[in-house]
């Protein structure tokens, strides 16, 4: 019911109740995460989760800003309050704050008594590509944004899909996005083709990119009514991934035969250590599916997977390779858990 009466200093960065180890919240809070969809950030406050912080998110003439949810004075939600000339109004008691943080207006205080400087909010970098908003809650970002140029450069159709929560680890989600070897078996209404041998491939590390290329034999169900794809039929598909750490990948879906170039922009936020908003964007290079078939379909993959990721036990991904047994399929698997020991997640027991 009560804090100590000596708390001073005793609030770090990451919150007391996060489910993420102190290192690993370290890390992770140095990249940038997708926090909402641009459509969602509008001039009235919006409260989200990243990394068990609360974010409030808002947009001015200057662009978006983000903080820290809790308002320094009596920690109400700043995202229950309001916009006004630029600045967030907490909705409590009326203090307005700029986008740097600062404190600029106190209602009940009188207009010449000085506002105390500690009266400050948290406040986040924050921009906005691929239509959606990124966050970073460290000071000094350790990488930029994935360089995505086929979503930017007007040559193809971009859907960008509604975002979904999945009750599962942003890793798990990430490994699944790349995983190979269960799309015959969980997509069997969508893409899943005849169960076939998965021949070696190799995985090509690079700095903070992972990428591997292997033939895909699909039977596609169902894109959209107008697309000729409505029976199923086999695809003889070149699939090629690229995770860049933590938790963004691309996958480039190429049909030889037919000439058709599909690619999917997957990023997995983490709202808690089990708990992951899930942003993607399809590009249709051929231009020949409208927007809205291939958030339907992409939608329907996404169902398919998430029965099976979130019952994955533990939603944690094991980063000892001794855990869980590995067959040469699972090989990008295995080098995402070693890229991932490398950045220095994983490296410590306690919470
Ligand atoms: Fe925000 Fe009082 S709690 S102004
Ligand atoms: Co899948």
């Amino acid at each position: 019911m009560f804090l100590p009466v000596k708390n001073a200093g005793a609030k770090g960065p990451r919150p007391a109740h996060s489910g993420f180890s102190e290192s690993d919240w370290g890390i992770l809070a140095s990249f940038w995460h997708p926090v909402a969809l641009s459509s969602e950030v509008t001039d009235k406050p919006w409260g989200t989760t990243l990394l068990d912080v609360p974010v409030v998110l808002y947009r001015t003439p200057e662009g978006v800003s983000a903080a820290r949810d809790v308002c320094p004075h009596r920690s109400a939600r700043l995202s229950l309050g309001t916009v006004r000339d630029g600045r967030l109004v907490c909705g409590f008691h009326g203090f307005e704050y700029a986008a740097d943080g600062a404190c600029t207006r106190i209602p009940a205080l009188a207009a010449d008594t000085p506002i105390p400087r500690k009266l400050c909010l948290q406040a986040y970098l924050c921009q906005e590509r691929y239509g959606l908003v990124w966050v970073c809650l460290s000071k000094v970002p350790r990488a930029g944004l994935p360089e995505w140029p086929h979503i930017e450069d007007g040559s193809g159709i971009v859907a960008v899909v509604p975002p979904g929560t999945w009750n599962a680890s942003a890793a798990r989600h990430i490994e699944n996005f790349t995983d190979l070897c269960h799309v015959p078996f969980i997509h069997t209404s969508t893409f899943g083709g005849p169960e076939v041998v998965i021949e070696p491939y190799e995985v090509q590390v690079d700095g903070m990119k992972l990428a591997f290329e292997a033939p895909v034999v699909e039977r596609v169900r169902y894109v959209g009514e107008d697309t000729g794809y409505a029976q199923p039929q086999l695809n003889h598909a070149i699939y090629r991934y690229e995770t860049i750490l933590p938790f963004s990948t691309s996958v480039k879906v190429h049909h030889p035969e037919k000439g058709t170039t599909y690619r999917v922009f997957d990023v997995g936020s983490p709202v808690t250590a089990s708990t992951t908003r899930i942003f993607q964007i399809v590009v249709d290079e051929g231009r020949t599916v409208p927007a809205e078939a291939l958030i339907d379909f992409t939608e329907r993959i996404n169902g398919e997977d998430l029965s099976q990721v979130v019952a994955q036990s533990p939603q944690a991904l094991p980063l000892d390779l001794r855990d869980e047994i590995h067959i040469p399929a699972d090989r990008m698997s295995v080098e995402y858990r070693r890229a991932l020991a490398a950045l220095g997640l994983g490296a410590d027991m306690a919470r």
